[in-house]
């Protein structure tokens, strides 16, 4: 069996580090907001040239809290992309926001940038682009816009660690960056956790009260927060990991450029544009035989996985929203024929040609 990714292998090469370092947390007995949190948060802001970062228990909550630190809510509108994980759009409806969709480009399947402004009303207070999987959106294109409409930014970045537009890490251009780090995220912990990254010292202040209780100090409320911290278990895997990350990213576009090269004759395959360093937290072709080339490399013992089925507008628990099919035709064209092959650091070569030879034989 080629699994999607393959944690247990990765687990192997670093297990002595990860050992260790739980032991020292076990011994004492630090568990919630100790001195590793503390430490990744300044490297993973240090890694980002930001002023700050604030480790949360999850990339939804990154994003909720960033949202509600922005003071958007009631009444307020979200410009965001119906072809992305759920979360991105629970986020935003948990402040009591709206998300207002906007349809996708067809190569690299973010937000259209061409669609935005004409969605633009009064009710806008931001917009909240997702890099998927591990490519860009246009940041300065959304920049622009945000720029002229006076639109807060708040950047999903939880497929995209380290990913880049011109040098510049995705993260670093909104008002806050989100990630997540569910252990199959291209930087994942062992378990549930997320970031915010920003340069706003005010904002942070606010995040740092909003994910422990609205505190201020020790018992001291400022305002009615959430219960949303990074654990000190989790850190401790992260400040592992994050010396790796640069390494299996580079390792990740390797392999990508080998699906590449034996793929893109004939079949589409994931682009790179606008300066885009791309991390390949999924390599995703589309065809129109999608669902028979999941069938041919589920027979040959080949995992993979359609990332989404079925778009956010037309999801059932959002048709309050008032959306219907045929509003955004290039995600559900998206959702019908993408599919996401095997993608890890240590994904050999020999498997890769394996998996492209078995697509190649389904068209
Ligand atoms: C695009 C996107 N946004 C948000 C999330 C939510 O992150 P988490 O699972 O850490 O809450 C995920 C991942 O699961 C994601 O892929």
């Amino acid at each position: 069996m080629i699994p999607m990714v393959d944690l247990k292998r990765e687990f192997q090469k670093i297990k002595e580090d990860i050992f260790e370092v739980l032991r020292e947390i076990l011994e004492s007995s630090q568990y919630i907001l100790g001195d590793r949190v503390s430490e990744v948060e300044k490297k993973i802001a240090e890694y980002h040239d930001v002023k700050d970062g604030i480790g949360v228990a999850s990339g939804t909550d990154a994003l909720h809290l960033s949202i509600d630190a922005l003071g958007i809510g009631q009444g307020d509108e979200v410009i965001t992309t119906p072809f992305t994980f759920f979360a991105t759009v629970e986020a935003i409806l948990y402040t009591g926001a709206t998300p207002v969709f906007v349809d996708i480009e067809p190569d690299t399947l973010n937000i259209d940038v061409s669609k935005i402004e004409e969605n633009i009303t009064e009710r806008t207070k931001a917009i909240l682009p997702v890099h998927l999987f591990g490519h860009p959106s246009d940041m300065a294109e959304i920049s622009k816009i945000a720029k002229n409409h006076r639109l807060k930014i708040i950047e999903d970045c939880a497929q995209s660690f380290g990913a880049e537009i011109n040098g510049k890490k995705v993260g670093c251009f909104g008002d806050a960056g989100c990630f997540s780090f569910y252990p199959s995220k291209n930087l994942g912990a062992y378990g549930d956790g997320g970031m915010i990254i920003l340069n706003n010292m005010r904002l942070a202040g606010i995040i740092r009260q909003l994910r422990n209780h609205g505190s201020k100090g020790s018992y001291i409320h400022k305002r009615v927060g959430f219960n949303s911290r990074l654990d000190e278990i989790q850190a401790g895997v992260l400040l592992i990991k994050l010396k790796y990350i640069d390494e299996y990213n580079t390792k990740r576009r390797r392999n990508a450029a080998i699906y590449t090269t034996l793929l893109s004759n004939n079949i589409k395959c994931p682009v790179e544009k606008n300066v885009s360093y791309h991390v390949y937290h999924q390599y995703t072709i589309m065809s129109k035989k999608r669902d028979r080339i999941q069938h041919k490399l589920r027979e040959n013992g080949i995992s993979s996985v359609i990332y989404y089925p079925v778009p956010l507008h037309l999801q059932e628990a959002l048709r309050f929203l008032g959306y219907r099919k045929g509003d955004f035709p290039t995600a559900e064209k998206a959702s019908r024929e993408v599919l996401s092959l095997p993608m890890y650091p240590d994904l050999e070569e020999s498997k890769i040609i394996k998996i492209a030879n078995i697509v190649m034989k389904s068209l």
